[in-house]
């Protein structure tokens, strides 16, 4: 095993277009959060660097629809971003961000370092062009119809619609979202990585190398490797971002993917003289903390960036997570189905651990995860409130009754005694060898065993029964119980750091070290402790629905902005509507149309006769449900056949524009036959 003397790690640089929602923080920003707490306690020597990513084409964007520059909308978030990590004990070493000087020039020296040595490949391709805006679109900035699914709305890059994911020239009537106008094909000159050139260095490096990188890692390399790389352009044609510092490349910057994960060594730069030492000595271990949608960039493309410069280490582990659901819904910004951590912070003052703790025995490290509410609330009252809380309360309140908060002293050791204090020590090797291995719901789980032990060891002590009798034994039980409470307070440290800072103003101390849990002898005879008030308090169900309230809102909201109205079709006079018959009937006979999905084959009493009328409703109503049902019949329907059978007319039903049918039924029961004018 390779010996290393430094940390530097890195979290994903989060977007300055929209705040941190519960997502970003399950899968990034609370495990690396517990990772360098963890190694500060054991006194490594570690640098933990984060802050906004400021480049891109979606804060250009937002910043158009706004109308404002992008530098304001960075500026916004920035702050609330910085802000609403800080409050929840998220312990960076530093919080900084892409617009500033120090990356630009960290970037720009980058990108001419690989340019001097030819690193890079020049090539002249095609790109639409807005004349009236006279500029380069990105493929954001182009949308049209879908050439799969139709959707007028689709982007450049991708069809939100069907997912497909799609290039510029794909679409049907592109526009531009400048203009509006429709852009026109110019020759533009930009720099590739040839990623091609590094195929055997990477499978080496990875496949080989890294065999115990986390499986979705690990798996999402090799299939990119199986893939073959193909070179990729590291410049844009944009007016935001570290501009390109080559002659020739006027109004080009760095593809954000090229300038961002460099926003690590920039800002290292900014906190230390010694940057260097933490980026170009082989003695550090560099780990980088992301979400599943940034492997690629982080085991391919950046290392290569790494490597054509020459000069720096690469990635030791990538331990990226999955994502978390929430609700059973995906994530979203846009459709705002999240739970922000500014307005978390608001709604629920003093419960950052209870987030904590939620989002990490919840952390999507294997496969995606679901957030909940219900969840939320039964985690903190049962495991928080019952299990960590009450043990420490209980023992606290137990020494402050007897004892007025003196620590008292061993009297004699049983034989369960000396096996719960050894226990201490088991469980924290358990914690380290999961933290060390990046399993933070595991390392969390083995903490928690001490709790649990702790609970066990007063519940069947019985120190409050005992007192009666024997008051030697209560100081032995009390005086273990607070022995495990001091370990508590070390052991939770990188989880639950409200939380060990309230146990140790309990408990009277200040300084607490790794290395001591499961020594012993923490809880000093005598030593005075501090009155004590509850850790954590019961979430109740008026809060919790609150919550669902304010998702359900959002929902609606969706709803609304997703319902696009089909514009009005030409008139037609009063005598061509009349040509129409339109009838109430009842539907008397359904069943499913064999081999098909959508029709039902239905018998309506129209009042006039009982006919047979085929009907493409299947996937929206279920036969048995059609019967008995009035309905609206155009009767005077030229009679078609549908698969074979003679459909005598049609159901008349409401769609909206997601397809979904409703069938139009009379407000009360009418006799069949009557018209409708
Ligand atoms: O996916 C994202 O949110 C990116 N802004 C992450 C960038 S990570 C690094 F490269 F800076
Ligand atoms: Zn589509």
């Amino acid at each position: 095993m390779k010996e290393y003397n430094r940390y530097m790690v890195t979290s994903a640089l989060p977007y300055a277009n929209g705040p941190i929602h519960i997502g970003h923080l399950a899968g990034v920003y609370i495990p690396s959060d517990i990772y360098v707490r963890y190694l500060r306690l054991r006194k490594r020597d570690v640098l933990w660097v984060c802050g906004s990513d400021e480049h891109g084409v979606p804060i250009t964007l937002k910043a158009k629809k706004e109308n404002r520059t992008p530098q304001q909308v960075v500026d916004e978030y920035h702050e609330l971003n910085k802000k609403a990590f800080q409050e929840l004990g998220i312990s960076f070493d530093i919080y900084s961000r892409t617009s500033n000087k120090v990356h630009y020039q960290m970037a720009s020296e980058i990108f001419k370092t690989i340019y001097e040595k030819n690193g890079f490949i020049e090539n002249q391709t095609e790109q639409f062009f807005d004349k009236t805006a006279n500029q380069f679109l990105a493929d954001r900035y182009i949308t049209g119809t879908c050439p799969h699914c139709n959707n007028e709305h689709a982007y450049g890059d991708q069809c939100e619609k069907c997912g497909t994911s799609l290039n510029p020239i794909d679409l049907i009537n592109p526009k531009s979202v400048v203009s509006g106008d429709k852009p026109i094909l110019k020759e533009t000159k930009h720099w590739y990585l040839p990623l091609n050139q590094y195929e055997t260095f990477l499978r080496e490096w990875i496949l080989e190398g890294h065999k115990e990188w986390k499986p979705n890692v690990y798996g999402a390399c090799k299939s990119w490797l199986d893939l073959g790389l193909q070179p990729r352009a590291v410049t844009r044609d944009l007016d935001w971002g570290v501009p390109v510092p080559i002659e020739g490349a006027d109004g080009k910057v760095l593809y954000v993917w090229f300038d961002a994960p460099i926003g690590y060594i920039s800002a290292t730069k900014e906190l230390t003289p010694e940057w260097e030492k933490y980026w170009k000595s082989e003695d550090t271990k560099l780990v980088h903390f992301i979400g599943k949608d940034n492997i690629v960039f982080h085991c391919i493309i950046f290392p290569v960036i790494l490597k054509a410069e020459g000069s720096f280490i690469l990635p030791e582990n990538v331990p990226a997570n999955e994502f978390l659901n929430l609700e059973n819904d995906k994530i979203s910004t846009s459709r705002n189905w999240a739970v922000w951590l500014h307005e978390y912070l608001q709604d629920f003052k003093g419960k950052e651990d209870v987030l904590r703790y939620v989002l990490i025995a919840n952390a999507p490290e294997t496969k995606d995860n679901n957030f909940t509410w219900a969840d939320f609330q039964n985690r903190n009252n049962k495991e928080l409130v019952a299990d960590l809380g009450n043990f420490i309360n209980r023992t606290l309140v137990l020494t402050e009754k007897y004892f007025n908060g003196q620590i008292p002293e061993i009297t004699t050791l049983t034989d369960n005694d000396r096996h719960v204090l050894s226990q201490i020590k088991t469980i924290k090797e358990d914690t380290e060898i999961s933290l060390e291995a990046y399993r933070f719901r595991e390392g969390l789980n083995a903490a928690m065993n001490l709790a649990r032990l702790g609970n066990k060891y007063l519940a069947e002590t019985e120190p409050w029964i005992v007192y009666k009798t024997d008051v030697q034994r209560v100081k032995t039980i009390l005086n273990i119980s607070l022995e495990i409470i001091f370990n508590i307070s070390i052991l939770f440290e990188p989880f639950l750091p409200f939380t060990t800072k309230k146990i140790r103003h309990f408990l009277n101390i200040n300084a607490i070290e790794w290395d001591k849990i499961g020594t012993g002898g923490l809880a000093t005879p005598g030593h005075i402790m501090n009155p004590s008030s509850l850790l954590f308090e019961k979430i109740e169900d008026a809060q919790i629905l609150q919550q669902m309230e304010k998702l359900e809102k959002s929902k609606q909201q969706n709803i609304q902005l997703q319902t696009k109205i089909v514009p009005q079709k030409t008139n037609v006079n009063f005598e061509e509507f009349q040509k129409m018959d339109i009838r109430i009937g009842t539907v008397i006979e359904a069943e499913k149309v064999a081999k098909t999905t959508k029709l039902l084959k239905l018998k309506v009493d129209t009042g006039i006769d009982k006919r047979t009328i085929v009907s493409g409703i299947a996937e929206h109503y279920k036969a048995e449900e059609m019967i008995g049902k009035q309905v609206m019949v155009l009767v005077n329907l030229e009679p078609r056949k549908i698969k074979n059978i003679e459909s005598q007319g049609m159901i008349l039903m409401a769609e909206n524009s997601e397809g979904k049918l409703m069938l139009m039924t009379p407000s009360s029961q009418i006799e069949n036959g009557s018209e409708v004018h």
